[in-house]
Formats: structure tokens, sequence, C-alpha cells
């Protein structure tokens, strides 16, 4: 169906009909020449003009300047986010055809305001003389000599072969309910004008993007005390336990802390010092490099980026793990984003090195714990507040499981027997609050250890469904 600009109204005979439609396919709505040019400057942190006004239906064409550095220019509902380079100009052509108020949002992040860098696309009722002209004529291309006449919610069928003119009734409802159709698919194209989460859920990583030059600090802590129930314990020594302990926080804690560099808007480096790993402390560093490959914007439904590192335990001195990842995000409403971080830790028991301080134990030979892990990261950032979110994530492993390693013990024999490695999916969640360029969350894992290879891993000090508190720290720094 094509949508065409008639400049005749009027007594309808099929003769009028073919020589309207005739001028129509020479006047498309498209046309140029009625095209309203809006300039838009983009600076730190706002747009000016704030509000622009148009009418339903009308062309216009949006000529952005940023100002200062790069900004972006977003419209969520009507599929539009683009990037404007520092000093550059970008054109917007745009034809709202539904009334209302919507927020255009910068889209790349600038600084400090950036969220705040917001303004408001008013699009009111077509003015008069446009709705009259909006007719629609079509041809029905089953049957030549048939046209239909579309306006003002009416819809006329003209046969000119028989001269014959039918209304049809439920010709509104049809076109209204195309129409809806297409504005949601639309919106969930474009759900995201910027990735409304941050680097990690509570220990997975997800696909958003480092910015350019930026330069940011992250840290992690995860406290030592249990804060579920110890088998055995009453709900009363429970309760007075984590209380006393402040649910944990006065206990000892794993402090790892880490820097990421973007180079580009795409390509990053990170470097993330952790104590702890298995067993004990062994001090690893990892080191990483990271692609951004897509957002989730415009016609690419998911945001992709990949991250490679290493980890050398004794301050990268040996025992090596080299991880390969691939972080994938999508939102299934505005609030709700998913992710999937599947990862290859290779080598990560190489040598069979968590069983050394076994080494003593001739039984220990008996236990198989295998070479390398696959782990497939679920995680899931809920918006409740519009910077504040809950966070769940879910990660099983396969190969190699690092968990609490237990001597089997036979009364009858009186002896130990063998050993067991206990291990279960990591879990974690907790809530996260951002403010400006800082991320805080507050956190409850079954794991300790937070890098690549690790996160994913029970500890050996604690049994496999042992939740501890912890918080994450993420501060953008340059
Ligand atoms: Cu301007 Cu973000």
């Amino acid at each position: 169906m094509h949508k065409l600009r008639c400049i005749l109204v009027g007594a309808v005979t099929p003769m009028l009909v073919m020589l309207s439609s005739a001028l129509c396919s020479a006047r498309p709505l498209t046309d140029p020449a009625t095209q309203r040019e809006i300039k838009v400057s983009a600076r730190k942190f706002t747009f000016t003009p704030k509000t622009i006004t148009v009418a339903r239906g009308e062309r216009i064409k949006l000529v952005i300047t940023a100002e200062d550095v790069d900004h972006g220019f977003a419209i969520k509902e009507f599929g539009i986010d683009q990037e404007i380079k520092a000093k550059e100009t970008k054109v917007i052509e745009l034809t709202p055809d539904k009334e209302g108020r919507y927020q255009f949002s910068c889209s790349v992040f600038c600084g400090d305001g950036h969220a705040e860098m917001i303004g408001e696309l008013v699009v009111t009722g077509a003015p008069t003389p446009v709705a009259a002209s909006q007719m629609k004529v079509t041809f029905d291309p089953a049957s030549p000599g048939v046209v239909f006449v579309e306006s003002a919610g009416e819809r006329l069928r003209i046969d000119t072969s028989n001269k014959t003119v039918d209304r049809i009734a439920e010709a509104e409802t049809r076109a209204t309910k195309g129409e809806t159709a297409q504005v949601a698919k639309k919106e969930r194209e474009s759900s995201k004008a910027y990735e409304p989460y941050d680097y990690h859920v509570v220990n997975i990583p997800t696909p958003k993007a480092v910015r350019r030059h930026s330069l940011n600090l992250h840290f992690t802590h995860r406290f030592q005390e249990q804060i579920t129930a110890v088998e055995g314990e009453e709900f009363d020594d429970h309760i007075a336990r984590i209380s006393k302990d402040l649910l944990g926080l006065d206990s000892s804690s794993v402090s790892s802390f880490g820097v990421t560099y973007g180079f580009t808007d795409r390509l990053y480096a990170n470097v993330y010092r952790s104590p702890l790993c298995q067993p004990g402390l062994c001090k690893t560093i990892e080191i990483g490099l990271g692609y951004h490959w897509l957002d989730e914007a415009g016609k690419s439904p998911l945001a992709v980026s990949t991250y490679g590192s290493v980890e050398g335990d004794h301050n990268f001195t040996e025992r090596y793990t080299y991880n390969l990842q691939v972080m994938i995000g999508r939102s299934l409403t505005k609030y709700v984003n998913v992710f999937f971080s599947p990862a290859v830790h290779i080598n990560a028991n190489g040598g069979d090195r968590f069983k050394e301080f076994l080494a003593f134990q001739p039984l220990a030979a008996n236990l198989k714990l295998g070479e390398h892990s696959g782990s497939f990261g679920f995680g899931i950032n809920a918006r409740v507040r519009p910077t504040t979110s809950l966070l769940f994530e879910y990660t099983p492993r396969v190969g190699f499981k690092l968990g609490q390693i237990t001597p089997v013990f036979d009364p009858t024999l009186g002896r130990i027997t063998g050993f067991t490695n206990d291990s279960e999916a990591a879990i974690g969640f907790g809530i996260e609050k951002r403010i400006g360029r800082h991320v805080f969350s507050l956190t409850f894992s079954n794991t300790q250890t937070t890098t690549t290879a690790r996160y994913n891993s029970s500890n050996l000090a604690l049994g496999p469904d042992h939740f501890t508190i912890g918080f994450n720290l993420f501060r953008r720094i340059l």
C-alpha cells in the first residue's frame, strides 16, 4: 500500500478518481520540498532546543551538531539511535506517525551529566488541511479497474468497470490493527538507547561497551562468613550469629580490584587482581582484551561482546588459565535485560594442580577432577527504579568443577577411603544502584572467587551451598 498525498478532495466519480490517483503518484508524501529542517545543538549536557514540536505526518529533518564531545541522539519509539562525533553534524529524517510526547536522549556516554541529557519531541495532531489531504488510494492487484479510496476513517471500493461505489465498514479497524503491530515491532527493535546495566551482573560479565579513552575502576569484595544457616544450626542461633557479625560484614573479606581501559568504543583492555583462587591464597592476576561487536539497537536484536584473557597465579608467574568468553545481552522489556555469557577456561586445572595440597595422600590419585572447564553464565538485570536494579545469575559448569574436597570416612574400616569434590552451579543475586559514574551492587553469592576462570567455582573453604555477602564497586575515573 502506498501513502499518497492528494490535492483533489471532492465528489468521487470513477473519472475523477483515476485522474486524482494519477496526480497522487506524481506527488508522493516523501516530497523533499515539503520537509522542515530543525537545527539541534548537543553539548554537555543539554540539547537546544529542549522541546521540538511537530505535527503528525509532518516530514522533518533534524540537523544535529555535537558542539563539544561525542554525543548521541535516540528516540526509542521511532527506532532512532545515532552517534554524533565531536564537532560533526548528523541529519536524521523523520515523519512521526503517532501523536504523543516522546523523550529523546543522548545515547553516547559523555560524562557525569549524560543521564540527564534529554529532551522532548512533541507530536501534535495533524492540522486540518493535512488531515484532509491524507487520502489513501490503492489499487486492487487482483481485479483491474478496482480502486480503494480511504479518507477520514472511511473506505470506499470503486469499481470503474461497472461504475459502482461501495462503502467498506471494517476498513478502519483493519488498518488500525496493522499500524499497532508495526509500532510494537519498532519499539522492540530499539528498546535500548544505551545499556542500562553494569559490566557485571554479580560476577558474570555483560556486553556493555567500554567507552573510548575511558579508564574504569572495578572493586569486588566477598566476605567470608556464611549467611545462610550452617548445617544443623537452629533458626535462633542462625539469626543471632549473622546479626552479631552484621550479615558477615565483620568477617574477613576477599578484596579484588581491576582497571578497564577503552582504546576505542569497541576495543578495551582489562587487568584484574584477586588474592583468592583455589586452594587458599594464590594472588591471581588476570589480563584480558575485549571487543564490543554489537549494540542492541537498530537492526541488531542483541548486544554482543567477546573477551579473551590469561590468568596467572602468584602475580602472573605460574599456573596459567586461558579464558575465552562471549557476552550476549538482550532486553525483554524496557526494564528487564537478560544475559548469556558462556566461556571456556582452558587449563583451569592444568597438571591437576588443585590436588597439590593432597599430594601426601595416595588416595587422592583416585579423585578425577578434569583439566578444562566450560561455564554457562545466565544473568538477569531488572530495573525497579530508574537507577536501581535487582540482579540474579546462575552459572552451571562442565568439565573441571572446583569445589569442596571432603574425605570419605568409612566407620567400619575406621579409615579414610577416598575423597569427593562437592560443587554446585554458582548462584548470585543482589541489588544494583547507579549514581552518575558510580555503580554499587550489594551481592550475595555462593562463591568468593571473582576472576573469569573462578567466579563460577565454589571455594575449598566454603561448601557449595554457602552464601556470603559482598559488594561490587564500579567507578569511571577518566
Ligand atoms: Cu551527551 Cu551523553
